[in-house]
Protein backbone atom coordinates (compact mmCIF):
# COMPACT_ATOMS: atom_id res chain seq x y z
CA UNK A 1 0.00 0.00 0.00
CA UNK A 2 2.82 2.55 0.89
CA UNK A 3 3.97 2.11 -2.61
CA UNK A 4 0.99 2.34 -4.32
CA UNK A 5 0.59 6.13 -2.29
CA UNK A 6 3.90 6.94 -3.18
CA UNK A 7 3.20 5.61 -6.52
CA UNK A 8 0.15 7.84 -6.93
CA UNK A 9 1.51 10.84 -5.05
CA UNK A 10 4.51 10.49 -7.61
CA UNK A 11 2.23 10.59 -10.51
CA UNK A 12 -0.02 13.41 -9.20
CA UNK A 13 2.93 15.20 -8.80
CA UNK A 14 3.95 14.46 -12.45
CA UNK A 15 0.51 15.45 -13.59
CA UNK A 16 0.72 18.91 -12.00
CA UNK A 17 4.24 19.46 -13.52
CA UNK A 18 2.83 18.52 -16.73
CA UNK A 19 0.51 21.07 -16.66
CA UNK A 20 2.16 23.84 -15.17
CA UNK A 21 4.57 23.29 -17.91
CA UNK A 22 2.13 23.75 -19.99
CA UNK A 23 0.40 26.65 -18.58
CA UNK A 24 4.16 28.55 -18.84
CA UNK A 25 4.09 27.83 -22.38
CA UNK A 26 0.63 28.88 -23.12
CA UNK A 27 1.80 32.28 -21.31
CA UNK A 28 4.77 32.75 -23.47
CA UNK A 29 3.18 32.75 -27.06
CA UNK A 30 0.11 35.28 -25.77
CA UNK A 31 3.15 37.62 -24.95
CA UNK A 32 4.85 36.94 -27.97
CA UNK A 33 1.95 37.20 -29.59
CA UNK A 34 1.71 41.02 -28.61
CA UNK A 35 5.24 41.18 -28.87
CA UNK A 36 7.33 43.96 -31.19
CA UNK A 37 7.31 40.71 -33.49
CA UNK A 38 3.31 40.94 -33.97
CA UNK A 39 3.70 44.61 -34.61
CA UNK A 40 6.82 44.27 -36.46
CA UNK A 41 4.62 42.12 -39.11
CA UNK A 42 1.90 44.64 -38.80
CA UNK A 43 4.23 47.11 -39.81
CA UNK A 44 5.95 44.97 -42.32
CA UNK A 45 2.33 44.48 -43.51
CA UNK A 46 1.53 48.77 -43.61
CA UNK A 47 4.91 48.93 -45.02
CA UNK A 48 4.15 45.90 -48.02
CA UNK A 49 0.87 47.93 -48.11
CA UNK A 50 2.43 51.46 -48.76
CA UNK A 51 4.90 49.79 -51.02
CA UNK A 52 1.91 47.96 -53.11
CA UNK A 53 0.46 51.77 -54.03
CA UNK A 54 4.28 52.64 -54.79
CA UNK A 55 4.58 49.82 -56.68
CA UNK A 56 0.86 49.76 -58.21
CA UNK A 57 1.65 53.92 -58.66
CA UNK A 58 5.15 52.91 -60.60
CA UNK A 59 2.88 50.59 -62.17
CA UNK A 60 1.19 52.75 -63.91
CA UNK A 61 4.03 54.48 -64.88
CA UNK A 62 4.94 51.02 -66.44
CA UNK A 63 1.89 50.97 -68.21
CA UNK A 64 1.78 54.20 -69.23
CA UNK A 65 5.40 53.95 -70.55
CA UNK A 66 4.29 50.58 -71.48
CA UNK A 67 1.50 52.58 -73.41
CA UNK A 68 3.78 54.79 -74.80
CA UNK A 69 6.32 51.88 -75.84
CA UNK A 70 2.65 50.70 -77.60
CA UNK A 71 2.22 54.42 -78.73
CA UNK A 72 3.71 52.83 -81.27
CA UNK A 73 0.81 50.38 -81.77
CA UNK A 74 -1.45 53.36 -81.52
CA UNK A 75 0.46 54.87 -84.64
CA UNK A 76 0.37 51.95 -86.18
CA UNK A 77 -3.53 52.25 -85.35
CA UNK A 78 -3.16 55.76 -86.69
CA UNK A 79 -1.44 54.59 -89.84
CA UNK A 80 -4.52 53.67 -91.83
CA UNK A 81 -5.75 57.20 -91.12
CA UNK A 82 -2.42 58.41 -92.62
CA UNK A 83 -2.55 56.00 -95.04
CA UNK A 84 -6.36 57.01 -95.82
CA UNK A 85 -4.76 60.56 -95.90
CA UNK A 86 -2.37 59.62 -98.49
CA UNK A 87 -5.02 57.88 -100.17
CA UNK A 88 -7.11 61.47 -100.11
CA UNK A 89 -4.50 63.15 -101.45
CA UNK A 90 -3.89 61.40 -105.33
CA UNK A 91 -8.11 61.37 -104.58
CA UNK A 92 -7.38 64.88 -104.73
CA UNK A 93 -4.67 65.36 -107.11
CA UNK A 94 -7.42 62.58 -109.31
CA UNK A 95 -9.38 65.75 -109.57
CA UNK A 96 -7.30 68.48 -109.87
CA UNK A 97 -7.63 67.36 -114.02
CA UNK A 98 -10.71 67.89 -113.68
CA UNK A 99 -10.38 71.67 -111.72
CA UNK A 100 -7.69 72.23 -114.60
CA UNK A 101 -10.41 72.89 -117.89
CA UNK A 102 -11.40 75.90 -115.43
CA UNK A 103 -8.17 77.93 -115.79
CA UNK A 104 -8.71 77.18 -120.12
CA UNK A 105 -9.91 79.57 -122.31
CA UNK A 106 -12.36 82.36 -120.30
CA UNK A 107 -9.51 83.39 -117.63
CA UNK A 108 -8.80 86.86 -116.41
CA UNK A 109 -4.58 88.04 -117.18
CA UNK A 110 -3.56 91.35 -115.26
CA UNK A 111 -0.96 92.96 -117.48
CA UNK A 112 0.98 95.71 -116.09
CA UNK A 113 4.14 97.91 -116.68
CA UNK A 114 5.67 99.38 -113.77
CA UNK A 115 8.25 101.58 -113.59
CA UNK A 116 8.94 102.46 -110.03
CA UNK A 117 6.31 100.33 -108.50
CA UNK A 118 3.09 102.34 -107.36
CA UNK A 119 1.32 100.51 -110.67
CA UNK A 120 2.43 97.28 -109.86
CA UNK A 121 1.38 97.11 -105.97
CA UNK A 122 -2.32 98.01 -107.97
CA UNK A 123 -2.22 95.11 -110.40
CA UNK A 124 -1.28 92.60 -107.47
CA UNK A 125 -4.14 93.64 -105.53
CA UNK A 126 -5.91 93.23 -108.81
CA UNK A 127 -4.95 89.77 -109.69
CA UNK A 128 -5.47 88.91 -105.63
CA UNK A 129 -8.68 89.94 -105.68
CA UNK A 130 -9.55 88.08 -108.94
CA UNK A 131 -7.55 85.28 -108.35
CA UNK A 132 -5.97 85.63 -111.59
CA UNK A 133 -2.36 85.41 -113.20
CA UNK A 134 -0.48 88.39 -113.73
CA UNK A 135 1.85 89.51 -116.69
CA UNK A 136 4.27 92.24 -116.13
CA UNK A 137 5.70 93.68 -118.92
CA UNK A 138 9.60 94.00 -118.48
CA UNK A 139 11.56 96.35 -120.73
CA UNK A 140 14.54 94.66 -122.06
CA UNK A 141 16.29 97.99 -121.59
CA UNK A 142 15.00 98.69 -117.30
CA UNK A 143 14.44 102.49 -116.86
CA UNK A 144 16.86 103.60 -114.28
CA UNK A 145 16.00 107.24 -112.10
CA UNK A 146 17.69 109.16 -114.84
CA UNK A 147 16.07 107.73 -117.68
CA UNK A 148 12.93 108.59 -115.70
CA UNK A 149 14.00 112.19 -115.05
CA UNK A 150 11.38 113.93 -116.90
CA UNK A 151 12.63 117.37 -115.70
CA UNK A 152 15.84 116.21 -117.70
CA UNK A 153 15.56 117.13 -121.57
CA UNK A 154 17.76 114.96 -122.84
CA UNK A 155 16.52 111.91 -120.51
CA UNK A 156 15.18 108.73 -122.20
CA UNK A 157 11.30 108.99 -120.86
CA UNK A 158 11.36 112.70 -122.65
CA UNK A 159 13.68 111.52 -125.64
CA UNK A 160 10.81 108.27 -126.03
CA UNK A 161 8.09 110.97 -125.59
CA UNK A 162 8.90 113.44 -128.24
CA UNK A 163 9.40 110.34 -130.59
CA UNK A 164 5.89 109.28 -131.63
CA UNK A 165 7.08 105.66 -133.04
CA UNK A 166 9.06 104.83 -130.12
CA UNK A 167 8.10 101.61 -128.93
CA UNK A 168 10.62 100.28 -126.28
CA UNK A 169 11.22 96.29 -126.52
CA UNK A 170 9.31 93.82 -124.01
CA UNK A 171 11.89 91.53 -122.35
CA UNK A 172 10.83 87.70 -123.46
CA UNK A 173 8.08 88.83 -126.08
CA UNK A 174 4.54 89.01 -126.16
CA UNK A 175 3.08 86.34 -123.53
CA UNK A 176 0.72 83.48 -125.07
CA UNK A 177 -2.95 85.25 -124.33
CA UNK A 178 -4.90 82.90 -125.63
CA UNK A 179 -6.29 81.78 -122.32
CA UNK A 180 -7.42 84.94 -121.10
CA UNK A 181 -10.49 86.64 -122.54
CA UNK A 182 -10.27 89.33 -119.64
CA UNK A 183 -7.30 91.59 -119.60
CA UNK A 184 -7.53 94.46 -117.44
CA UNK A 185 -3.82 96.46 -118.18
CA UNK A 186 -2.46 98.91 -116.09
CA UNK A 187 0.85 101.09 -116.82
CA UNK A 188 1.38 104.73 -115.24
CA UNK A 189 0.24 108.04 -116.58
CA UNK A 190 3.24 109.68 -118.33
CA UNK A 191 2.26 113.06 -119.59
CA UNK A 192 -1.11 111.69 -119.32
CA UNK A 193 -0.65 108.85 -121.39
CA UNK A 194 0.33 105.16 -121.19
CA UNK A 195 4.45 104.81 -121.74
CA UNK A 196 4.87 103.73 -125.04
CA UNK A 197 5.87 100.28 -124.04
CA UNK A 198 1.71 99.87 -123.14
CA UNK A 199 1.47 100.97 -126.19
CA UNK A 200 3.81 98.04 -127.41
CA UNK A 201 2.19 95.94 -126.01
CA UNK A 202 -1.25 96.66 -127.30
CA UNK A 203 -0.19 97.07 -130.69
CA UNK A 204 1.39 93.96 -131.33
CA UNK A 205 -0.42 91.06 -128.88
CA UNK A 206 -3.25 89.76 -130.83
CA UNK A 207 -6.11 91.07 -128.58
CA UNK A 208 -9.06 90.41 -131.39
CA UNK A 209 -12.16 89.46 -128.56
CA UNK A 210 -10.49 90.18 -125.47
CA UNK A 211 -12.60 92.38 -123.22
CA UNK A 212 -9.60 95.17 -121.97
CA UNK A 213 -10.12 97.39 -118.85
CA UNK A 214 -6.95 100.10 -118.62
CA UNK A 215 -6.47 101.03 -115.10
CA UNK A 216 -3.59 103.37 -114.27
CA UNK A 217 -1.89 105.28 -111.51
CA UNK A 218 -0.69 108.99 -111.28
CA UNK A 219 0.73 111.91 -109.36
CA UNK A 220 -2.39 114.10 -109.82
CA UNK A 221 -4.02 113.28 -113.23
CA UNK A 222 -6.91 111.23 -113.97
CA UNK A 223 -7.09 108.48 -116.74
CA UNK A 224 -8.03 110.71 -119.12
CA UNK A 225 -7.82 109.58 -122.94
CA UNK A 226 -4.88 107.38 -121.98
CA UNK A 227 -7.66 104.46 -122.33
CA UNK A 228 -9.15 105.50 -125.65
CA UNK A 229 -5.53 105.82 -127.16
CA UNK A 230 -4.73 102.47 -126.21
CA UNK A 231 -8.35 101.62 -127.60
CA UNK A 232 -7.49 102.78 -131.18
CA UNK A 233 -4.59 101.06 -131.43
CA UNK A 234 -6.45 97.54 -130.74
CA UNK A 235 -10.04 98.04 -132.11
CA UNK A 236 -10.41 94.96 -132.10
CA UNK A 237 -10.37 94.21 -128.69
CA UNK A 238 -13.70 95.50 -126.37
CA UNK A 239 -12.44 98.23 -124.31
CA UNK A 240 -13.73 99.40 -120.91
CA UNK A 241 -14.40 102.58 -119.14
CA UNK A 242 -10.57 102.56 -116.97
CA UNK A 243 -9.79 103.81 -113.44
CA UNK A 244 -7.15 106.17 -112.14
CA UNK A 245 -5.27 105.09 -108.37
CA UNK A 246 -2.84 107.51 -106.47
CA UNK A 247 0.90 106.86 -106.13
CA UNK A 248 -0.17 104.72 -102.81
CA UNK A 249 -1.78 102.12 -102.66
CA UNK A 250 -5.20 102.12 -101.68
CA UNK A 251 -6.12 98.39 -101.55
CA UNK A 252 -9.80 99.12 -100.28
CA UNK A 253 -10.24 101.26 -102.99
CA UNK A 254 -8.42 99.00 -105.59
CA UNK A 255 -10.83 95.66 -104.14
CA UNK A 256 -13.85 97.81 -104.10
CA UNK A 257 -13.25 98.79 -108.19
CA UNK A 258 -12.50 95.25 -109.21
CA UNK A 259 -15.54 94.01 -107.27
CA UNK A 260 -17.85 96.69 -109.10
CA UNK A 261 -16.66 94.82 -112.50
CA UNK A 262 -18.52 92.01 -111.80
CA UNK A 263 -16.03 89.83 -112.86
CA UNK A 264 -15.93 85.84 -111.77
CA UNK A 265 -13.02 85.01 -109.72
CA UNK A 266 -12.44 82.24 -111.67
CA UNK A 267 -12.90 83.74 -115.08
C1 LIG B 1 7.99 110.45 -117.32
C2 LIG B 1 6.87 110.62 -116.31
C3 LIG B 1 5.74 111.32 -116.68
C4 LIG B 1 4.69 111.47 -115.77
N1 LIG B 1 3.56 112.15 -116.15
C5 LIG B 1 2.53 112.29 -115.29
C6 LIG B 1 1.35 112.97 -115.67
O1 LIG B 1 1.20 113.44 -116.80
N2 LIG B 1 0.38 113.13 -114.73
C7 LIG B 1 0.49 112.64 -113.46
O2 LIG B 1 -0.43 112.80 -112.68
N3 LIG B 1 1.60 111.94 -113.09
C8 LIG B 1 2.61 111.76 -113.96
N4 LIG B 1 3.73 111.07 -113.60
C9 LIG B 1 3.77 110.42 -112.27
C10 LIG B 1 3.45 108.93 -112.42
O3 LIG B 1 2.32 108.71 -113.20
C11 LIG B 1 3.20 108.30 -111.06
O4 LIG B 1 4.29 108.51 -110.22
C12 LIG B 1 2.93 106.82 -111.19
O5 LIG B 1 2.29 106.37 -110.02
C13 LIG B 1 4.20 105.98 -111.36
O6 LIG B 1 3.82 104.60 -111.47
P1 LIG B 1 4.89 103.46 -111.41
O7 LIG B 1 5.53 103.50 -110.02
O8 LIG B 1 4.09 102.21 -111.58
O9 LIG B 1 5.90 103.66 -112.46
C14 LIG B 1 4.78 110.92 -114.48
C15 LIG B 1 5.94 110.22 -114.13
C16 LIG B 1 6.97 110.09 -115.04
C17 LIG B 1 8.20 109.32 -114.66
Amino acid sequence: MKNWKKMFAGLVSAVLVVTMAACGGETASQVTDSSSPSSAVSEESSQSEAAVPAVEASQPEEASSVSSSSAPEHSRAEAPSEEAAVESSPAESASQPEEEPEQQPGGTLVVYFSATGNTQAVAETIADTLGADLYEIVPEEPYTDADLNWNDPDSRVNTEHEDPSARPAIAGGIPDLSSYDTIPIGYPLWWREAPPIVWNFVETADLAGKTMIPFCTSMSDGIGSSGDTLAGMAPNATWLAGQRFGENLDAASVTQWVQSLGLDAAA
